[in-house]
């Protein structure tokens, strides 16, 4: 329940961070935070933000450059200041932690311009500024009342001014792809550095060369953690920020439509919130929940068709090459309806073939996962790609060797989902097309969840993949699952932005370069999408890579990953997901079962996350506590145990987590619940030794500890695949450490004895 209570409000006319006298200020609950907000002679709406007395943002303009209207930029007079305060705590329906506090301080500033003619309307342009304890949000509204009605945006002007030459972990500005490497750099440098960032892809429009894509880490000299990021981007473009090197500011750049139109509004609206995350930790940063609370609260009623997910894949065999997509050779180019498949002849390399999914299946229900996806399941992979076919899938027909209704009952039988896959091919007007026929497909064959992707320029013709129309596809197809009950991980789609929070059946999202990069991905790369892409929302960054030479997965192909085989098993907790991914191929798992356990054992939801190390570009080591309430349905589910008791128990490893809650109150005294958690760790290219105390394991229990670590001579070069396990038992008093090899890392479970 929401509670709104009084305000808490300053009024002050002192000259910090050089805001005019008479400016306007709001503080954090916990009073560290100050936002200050004028209007100059001018007219021009300003704000400044500083933690603790020392400025944080300097003062930084605010406003709209319009097509064809006269700008919002200046001329403004302040009409009006309210404030208010907010404080709930609200529970997400998966996530880090199993509830979330939403406190903040809010001010609305309302500012108009006199209409240009007698009897006209005013220009009426509120602020709204919310001020948490780690960090500020605010977006642009316009009210109905108004003499912009429908108004086409040019620019959005709004400024951050930064109080000096920080240090920054960022990708290249971008309207169609975050599927890059992060560098890590002056803010100064970033220019020198954009043109080397390009890598192939289907789909890249690099803007500015001092341009960078939203969520921003910076650290100043003094050591303070500053994100920029946005929350709730809905019907409205995605932003880069753009830095001016000589006054060290950043300004918004948003993603045109084909037509070069920025954001085409229709009052009353309102932006996406703008944010500064402000922590004195780096650890902070990693427990900010921000984003996630300027998102609308849940818009699903019914949520118990929502589950997380661990699933594997027909895939990592496509992507290393060892398998293909596509069914046959015989054409340049296919024509869905034409072409008739049954006639050609296969090549003999398509990997979702009825026995190969069917050996999948037998490996992922042995091993105790709830889902598969499959891959390359439909008729049209032989051009999808590159050709930019406005018709290229029709989404519900398979090739003639992938029986769907007989390998769903297969896998159904065994306890396994298989996952829906759509390639849009980046044509979203022909997924539109055939949208209600491909979700109402699923429901017929009890499919729950859908991988989609938008790989290579987007149809409509010059829009992009951040532009608002594609923004509001994106929505849609969020929107129309969920009438389905339709779970959705959209690869190539926007970067998240907390709507998570409000479309909870949004459990994934790639949006960032993932494994499918392979020996691209520099080590290093997964300590810093926790404090940047993360922010928004999961990743499925498909973890899980235990042979990192490809020749070996793939013959004839190239490549090795840069990783340990115990650096992809801390990811598993070190990157928060709702749907996790054992990325490779069962024949490689078969090769190191005793490692291959963390995978089965671990969780995918989680009532408590703590952070307990952490840097960007060097090192994080997370502690998590899972959520009983949600188990996994299919690795973990109410259970009978051999001697009659009821529990929740982890069908791949028969541990008891805790009792069901169907569970009589008779079960419930004879069958106490056992605790556990995990512990996970990850390092970038350099090795490292982290010591960490034990002291969020319950006082005056015992755990029997499992560490899978780096041998003491792996390193990711030169020997990858060389770990330890070793077992303990340990308490709430006992610290460990742990050494890291060069992009190494570990894994550990605690579990009650
Ligand atoms: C790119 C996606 O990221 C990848 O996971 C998928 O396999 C291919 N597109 C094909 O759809
Ligand atoms: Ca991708």
């Amino acid at each position: 329940m929401a509670v709104i209570s009084a305000l808490a409000v300053l009024s002050c006319t002192t000259k910090t961070n050089n805001m005019p006298e008479g400016s306007t200020a709001l503080r954090s609950p916990d009073g560290k935070l100050e936002l200050r907000f004028a209007v100059t002679e001018a007219g021009v709406p300003e704000y400044s933000l500083s933690r603790e007395g020392a400025a944080v943002i300097l003062p930084s303009s605010l406003g709209y450059e319009l097509i064809g209207l006269d700008d919002l930029r200046d001329g403004f007079a302040l009409d009006d200041t309210a404030y208010n305060t907010f404080d709930e705590v609200w529970e997400p329906v998966w996530g880090e932690e199993a509830s979330i506090r939403n406190h903040y301080n809010e001010l609305l500033v309302t500012l108009s311009k006199a209409p240009r003619k007698e009897g006209g309307k005013p220009t009426v342009m509120k602020v709204r500024f919310r001020l948490y304890d780690d960090g500020l949000g605010f977006r642009y509204e316009f009210p109905m009342e108004n003499s912009l009605t429908y108004f086409n945006v040019k620019e959005e002007l709004t400024e951050f001014a930064l109080t000096g030459d920080h240090t920054a972990w960022w990708i290249s500005g971008d309207y169609d792809t975050q599927e890059y490497n992060y560098t890590e750099s002056r803010l100064s440098e970033i220019a020198s550095h954009s043109a080397g960032m390009r890598l192939s892809n289907a789909s890249q429009t690099q803007i500015s060369p001092n341009a960078v894509q939203t969520a921003l880490q910076m650290k100043t000299d003094d050591g303070l953690y500053i994100n920029i990021h946005e929350a709730a981007v809905l019907d409205y473009p995605t932003t880069n920020l753009d830095l001016d090197p000589r006054s060290m500011t950043l300004r918004t750049w948003l993603t045109p439509d084909a037509e070069g139109v920025k954001g085409r509004l229709q009052a009353p609206c309102h932006s996406p919130w703008r944010t500064v995350m402000v922590c004195a930790s780096a650890t902070d940063v990693l427990a900010s929940r921000l984003i996630l609370n300027l998102n609308e609260p849940c818009a699903l009623e019914d949520v118990s068709w929502i589950h997380p997910v661990k699933y594997m894949g027909v895939w990592w065999e496509m992507i290393t090459g060892k398998s293909s997509w596509s069914y046959t050779d015989d054409y340049p180019s296919v024509q869905l309806g034409v072409t008739d498949y049954a006639k050609s002849n296969p090549h003999g390399h398509h990997g979702a073939n009825n026995e190969n999914v069917r050996r999948y299946i037998d490996f992922a229900a042995e091993n105790g996962f709830d889902g598969l996806l499959i891959e390359g399941w439909n008729e049209g992979w032989e051009d999808w790609f590159g050709a930019q076919k406005d018709y290229v899938f029709d989404f519900v027909t398979p090739y003639p060797d992938f029986d769907l209704p007989a390998l769903n009952a297969y896998a159904h039988a065994r306890g396994i989902r298989l996952i829906m896959h759509h390639e849009s091919s980046s044509s979203t007007v022909n997924y539109e097309r055939h949208m209600e026929a491909a979700y109402s497909l699923m429901d017929k064959y009890g499919y729950n969840a859908v991988k989609s992707g938008y790989v290579g320029n987007i149809i409509p013709y010059g829009e992009h993949h951040y532009s608002q129309p594609l923004i509001n596809h994106y929505h849609y197809a969020i929107v129309e699952a969920a009438k389905h009950h339709i779970m959705v991980n959209a690869h190539e789609a926007v970067r998240p932005t907390g709507l998570c929070r409000t479309w909870p059946n949004m459990i994934g999202n790639e949006s960032a370069m993932g494994t499918e990069f392979r020996s691209a991905i520099n080590p290093g790369h997964t300590t810093i999408l926790p404090f940047t892409r993360l922010q928004g929302g999961p990743m499925d960054y498909t973890p899980g890579i235990f042979e990192q030479d490809m020749s070996v997965t793939a013959p004839g192909q190239e490549g090795k990953m840069r990783h340990t085989l115990a650096n992809q098993l801390g990811l598993y907790v070190t990157f928060y997901s709702p749907l996790q991914m054992a990325a490779d191929l069962p024949e490689n798992y078969a090769r190191f079962m005793d490692a291959f356990q963390f995978i089965k054992d671990v969780a995918v939801d989680w009532d408590k996350s703590i952070y307990l190390q952490a840097e960007p570009g060097a090192y994080i080591v997370t502690a998590r506590h899972p959520k009983l309430s949600t188990l996994n349905k299919a690795a973990e589910g109410t259970s009978s145990l051999p001697d009659g008791k009821v529990g929740i128990v982890n069908n791949a490893t028969r541990f008891v987590y805790a009792l069901s809650e169907k569970a009589s109150a008779r079960e419930l005294s004879k069958v106490r619940a056992r605790d556990v958690w995990y512990v996970g760790g990850v390092t970038d290219e350099n090795e490292r030794e982290v010591s960490f105390a034990l002291d969020f394991l319950k006082p005056g229990l015992k755990y029997e500890a499992t560490l899978y670590a780096d041998a003491p001579d792996a390193d990711f070069e030169t020997n990858p695949q060389a770990y330890t396990i070793t077992h303990s038992v340990v308490s709430s008093e006992d610290s460990l450490t742990v050494r890291m090899a060069r992009a190494g890392g570990f894994a550990l479970s605690l579990r009650e004895k």
